[in-house]
């Protein structure tokens, strides 16, 4: 029997890597998917312009689940603008295969990162790139109607 999701996808969700709630995190991003409805938590820790530290709670199908493993392994370590790059294609050329009906899955990722940068950026009054702001805007009207 072929499986509906690849390897990676599989051990990703079942063994997935920073997973949980972060005390005191230097930014929280929430990004919902308007697909679904699923909805990711991730928290990051900041020293020295780096992501020292990374944690994810998503509440979503494996693909959701995977992505936020991968992710939060692609972005820790990184300097916050380094991390402001990655996009669900770096996430899915680790992952590999994912069902066609499932590639809504995998934009839950950047979008949350990107919150989570933001978050910081505004609580330590640093100067938010415009494109940044723009997404941070979209996201906000997406969760809303989301929630109407
Ligand atoms: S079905 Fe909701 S994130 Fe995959």
């Amino acid at each position: 029997m072929k499986y509906l999701y690849s390897k990676k996808v599989m051990d990703h969700f079942l063994h997935p890597k920073n997973m949980g709630h972060m005390k005191n995190a230097d930014g929280i991003g929430i990004a919902g998917n308007p697909v679904c409805g699923d909805i990711m938590y991730l928290y990051i820790k900041v020293k020295d312009n780096k992501i020292v530290d990374i944690k994810f709670e998503t509440l979503g199908c494996p693909v959701a689940i995977a992505v936020s493993s991968v992710l939060t392994d692609l972005a820790k370590g990184k300097t916050l603008e380094e991390a402001l790059k990655i996009d669900n294609k770096d996430i899915l050329k680790v992952l590999g295969e994912v069902p066609p009906i499932k590639m809504h899955c995998s934009v839950l990722g950047d979008d949350a990162l990107h919150e989570a940068i933001y978050d910081y950026y505004k609580k330590n009054n640093k100067q938010i790139p415009e494109w940044l702001e723009k997404k941070h805007q979209q996201i906000i009207k997406r969760n809303k109607e989301e929630h109407h």
